[in-house]
């Protein structure tokens, strides 16, 4: 039989506060249907200095060592996909490896392209592994950003920050990986970047959704002309999207997920031998199709919802989002997931889920998470934002998370609470 390999275990970690985006709409003097029913937000993570990329990462991965019993031995690799790392040089990846104190015999890097950084390391943990190359080896692949916008900008409604951990193995208990069916397609494109020095990202916002669909299409075709080959999918009664349970997107805002499902329909739309539609505008309406959409996507965006962008991790919350509600009714079926980096890449693959994903996700318990944050209010929300990444503030850790507690001689200190 053919080595599965693909995601066994998964844990997130969110800042501890957040803001309600109604409120933050008020606030704003913007009617809160715009960010609610426009947007597809709920609420937005706070993430103070303390909660920097490194903390989030290595919160994430701590949890996901201990409520899974993950042997550090058998670790051989440790990737974190990152846009906001904390130094040009040294890795979050190797503060991470001192802090949960991991053996030294491993390889440890961190995976950058905007918001791909996480996918291209997921899929380096994924072919190392079936390659044999891992020798039984498991590998630890960890998403963590904090997204960034700044105060009364358009993109301020789709900030948030969080982290994601993967355990990556020969036993895909939540995703096992079509290795060699996923599709990519990068672009050299100006739509989000964030020059060195500075907190904000620069973001041609209109632009940038563009260019998330086309890349989407390129990425969607290519992995359709593979599975199409391998009898993954066909064409026939149904089009070949559609023989996907679900389709998992990257999620820089809810509402995006919609688009680019009618993006991904428009593809199969357009290809079919015997097209459905004969014109653009034909076409366009049944790719909206919000059956479809109901069905395949809208299960997966509730954690999405209530974190708000997560860059390399929105594909990994709307994961855990889709398992944490579903796992149970979706073991043995097959899923899409389409990553997106600004600049740009794109990775379309697929997977299915494990007859253990609902037993993983309840061990993982996402929920639990959510429920320790704290609502505060809009001026409290710009009071953090306003804060020196200098001096981050004396606050104690939560128990079992770590908080970034001071930099002494440029060097940046943690502590894990109790
Ligand atoms: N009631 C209901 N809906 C309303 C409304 C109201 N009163 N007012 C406006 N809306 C709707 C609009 O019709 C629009 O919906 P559609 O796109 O479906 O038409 C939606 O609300 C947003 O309105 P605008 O387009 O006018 O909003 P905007 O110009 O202020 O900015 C944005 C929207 C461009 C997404 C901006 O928030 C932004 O720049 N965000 C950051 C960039 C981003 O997330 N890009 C995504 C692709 S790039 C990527 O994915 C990488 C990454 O992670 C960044």
């Amino acid at each position: 039989m053919k080595k599965q390999v693909g995601i066994e275990a998964l844990a997130i970690a969110v800042p501890r506060r957040y803001v309600d985006i109604e409120e933050l709409a008020r606030a704003r003097g913007v009617d809160p249907a715009k960010y609610t029913a426009g947007l597809g937000a709920k609420e937005m993570a706070v993430a103070d200095p303390g909660e920097d990329a490194v903390a989030l990462a290595a919160s994430a991965a701590a949890r996901l060592m201990r409520t899974h019993a993950v042997d550090p031995a058998k670790l051989g690799m440790l990737v974190v996909g990152t846009e906001t790392g904390v130094d040009h040089s040294k890795p979050v990846a190797s503060h991470v490896q001192g802090l949960l104190k991991l053996p030294s015999s491993m390889r440890v890097y961190d995976s950058q392209h905007a918001c791909y950084g996480g996918t291209a390391g997921l899929m380096a943990a994924v072919e190392w592994i079936a390659s044999g190359a891992a020798a039984g080896r498991s590998a630890m692949v960890i998403c963590s950003d904090i997204a960034r916008y700044g105060l009364n900008t358009p993109g301020e409604p789709t900030q948030g920050g969080g982290a994601v951990a993967l355990l990556v193995s020969e036993q895909p208990d939540l995703l096992a990986v079509d290795v060699g069916l996923n599709g990519a397609c990068s672009m050299d494109v100006y739509d989000f970047w964030r020059p060195i020095g500075r907190r904000e990202a620069v973001v041609d916002g209109h632009y940038s959704i563009k260019c998330y669909t086309d890349a989407l299409s390129g990425a969607y075709r290519n992995w359709r002309e593979r599975a199409l080959a391998h009898e993954v999918v066909r064409w026939g009664a149904t089009m070949p999207g559609e023989q996907l349970a679900r389709i998992l997107y990257h999620v820089p805002f809810c509402k995006m997920a919609r688009k680019a499902h009618t993006q991904l329909r428009l593809c199969d739309i357009e290809d079919a031998p015997n097209a459905p539609a004969s014109t653009p505008e034909g076409r366009e309406e049944l790719a909206k199709s919000s059956a479809s959409y109901n069905a395949q996507v809208a299960s997966s965006l509730d954690l999405n919802a209530r974190v708000g962008n997560v860059y390399t991790a929105s594909l990994y919350l709307a994961l855990a989002g889709l398992l944490n509600t579903e796992g149970a009714a979706l073991a043995g079926q097959r899923v899409g997931l389409l990553s997106y980096g600004s600049g740009c890449a794109s990775e379309f693959y697929s997977g299915v889920v494990g007859d253990k994903a609902a037993k993983r996700m309840a061990t993982t318990n996402v929920e639990a998470v959510m429920a320790k944050r704290e609502r505060v209010s809009v001026a409290e929300y710009e009071r953090i934002m306003n804060l020196s990444y200098e001096n981050p503030e004396p606050l104690p850790p939560q128990a079992g998370e770590f908080r970034l507690s001071e930099i002494r001689d440029h060097k940046r200190l943690y502590t894990q609470g109790p």
